[in-house]
């Protein structure tokens, strides 16, 4: 028998060690709700770090034996791989350059060469289950090189892969001096998926460009094999959020958090620590509109919600000094003895509240510099029952691409932004209730479900085509 087996640098556990002893809990992010549906079916296994360093050998016996019930496989990391693999080559060097901040980006050979031998242990660990007929699902960034290295043992194989992040475009994509094995690496999958047509589009540039392979209907002919690029934008479990915000339970919470908050109209935001989600841009705006609407104080309460993230990193860590003293200034210069402008929190939120957040909110303020995709802005449509709510979205998102019906802006431009918000609370119900019908019934339709499905369908359609190709 066939089966799936999804491989990312993350699993959905993460091991934590508590007084109690190691426990496991979700992680954050969308992508572990959202395979849910492939990973725990059959013989499926998912292979990836549970998030921790772990070097007793009893405690790996006993994370590796909870992750088995659970079809997951954990990969191991030493501190020093964790360091150099996992902040220093994913997020110091891939992560700024391929989010257009080349200019915090970090080239050092080191950090290349740990995450050439990281990418080899997953290739190794998948190695140890993987048979010829099985698919396999590579994901995200952090393990660009492992379709190849996959490929080398199992030259048959089906292999997918996903990048989560945006694509650059050729330009800054050039600036990485391993830009060619990276190109290699990722072109040992047969399938190849972006969330834009864009990332798909500058992917193809790259190929060109590097390699010289041209490309028809985003299918290169790399010499050996084809290779399929194509968008695949990802959609959300909209099941779930539809039905936890009219749960009894996050009514209760909502109307709990109504009452603490104390104005009448909500903003909220939510995103993980990042330089790419343009907080402090956020507030800034945020700060304008105020100042340019002293109508609304009193009457407004910007809730944000700013998930820690890589926080041994030092870039995140001065931005979380940024963001800490921006909203102290802003709260400080502008609140009343009864109103707080900013009700900031720095940790996360189980699901149910956040379901009450999404649901009281009359604005969702999503305003990345820039975002493969960005899955809280279609949590929070799919979250709004009554269908009142607006969503600002940055332009540099890729949910911009589907959700035509959002007031869309461009995160550089505070004044702008200040406008948005100020439109975005004006704005008659009879239209709120139009645009977020329209939203709702598109992020309905294309949900998680329906990507994993597509996504497998074309992938089994160019291992067909591979079969006629010489
Ligand atoms: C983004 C990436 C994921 C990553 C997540 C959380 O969504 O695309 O690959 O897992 O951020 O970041 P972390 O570094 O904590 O895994």
């Amino acid at each position: 028998m066939s089966r799936i087996i999804i491989v990312s640098n993350r699993l959905p556990l993460k091991a934590q060690k508590k007084e109690e002893g190691i426990t496991l809990e979700p992680s954050e992010g969308g992508l572990a709700t959202g395979l849910g549906s492939v990973y725990k079916q059959g013989d499926n296994l998912w292979v990836g770090w549970p998030g921790l360093v772990l070097e007793e050998e009893q405690d790996q016996e006993y994370v590796r034996g909870a992750l088995l019930k659970e079809n997951m496989q954990p990969v191991f990391l030493t501190e020093t791989e964790v360091k150099e693999y996992y902040e220093g080559f994913s997020n110091e060097t891939l992560w700024p350059t391929f989010h257009y901040f080349s200019q915090y980006a970090i080239y050092e050979q080191q950090l290349w060469e740990a995450y050439v031998a990281v990418n080899q242990k997953f290739c190794d660990e998948v190695l140890k289950f993987a048979q010829p007929e099985d698919t396999i699902w590579v994901h995200d960034y952090q393990l660009l090189l492992v379709p190849q290295l996959i490929r080398e043992k199992l030259p048959g194989v089906s292999i997918g892969f996903f990048q989560h992040i945006p694509f650059p475009s050729f330009e800054i994509f050039r600036l990485l001096p391993w830009r060619r094995e990276i190109i290699e690496g990722m072109l040992g999958a047969d399938l190849i998926g972006f969330h834009t047509y864009d990332d798909m589009r500058h992917f193809l540039s790259s190929t060109n460009r590097l390699l010289g392979f041209a490309n028809l209907h985003g299918l290169i002919d790399t010499g050996q094999r084809a290779v399929l690029i194509d968008a695949f934008p990802m959609g959300i479990d909209y099941e779930k959020y539809a039905t936890l915000a009219s749960e009894e339970e996050t009514i209760r919470i909502a109307e709990k958090y109504r009452t603490a908050i104390g104005t009448p109209r909500i903003i909220i935001s939510i995103d993980r620590l990042d330089y790419s989600k343009g907080i402090p841009n956020r507030l800034y705006a945020f700060e304008m509109f105020l100042k340019r609407y002293p109508e609304f104080k009193e009457k407004v309460s910007l809730v944000m919600i700013v998930v820690p993230s890589r926080d041994t990193v030092e870039k995140y860590k001065r931005l979380k000094e940024e963001i800490d003293e921006l909203v102290g200034r802003i709260n400080s210069s502008h609140r009343t003895i009864s109103w707080n402008p900013i009700q900031y929190f720095y940790r996360s939120f189980p699901l149910p509240e956040i379901s009450a957040f999404y649901r009281l909110a009359d604005v969702g303020l999503v305003t990345p510099m820039r975002d493969g995709m960005n899955l809280v802005s279609k949590e929070y449509i799919a979250s709004k029952y009554d269908q009142k709510g607006v969503l600002i979205l940055s332009e540099m998102a890729g949910a911009a691409q589907e959700l035509a019906d959002a007031i869309q802006i461009n995160p550089n431009n505070i004044g702008q932004m200040a406008e948005a918000i100020h439109e975005a609370l004006i704005l008659p119900e009879e239209e709120q209730i139009t645009q977020m019908s329209a939203m709702q019934a598109l992020i309905k339709t294309y949900d998680i479900h329906q990507w994993v499905k597509v996504f497998m369908d074309r992938l089994s359609y160019v291992k067909i085509k591979q079969q006629s190709y010489t």
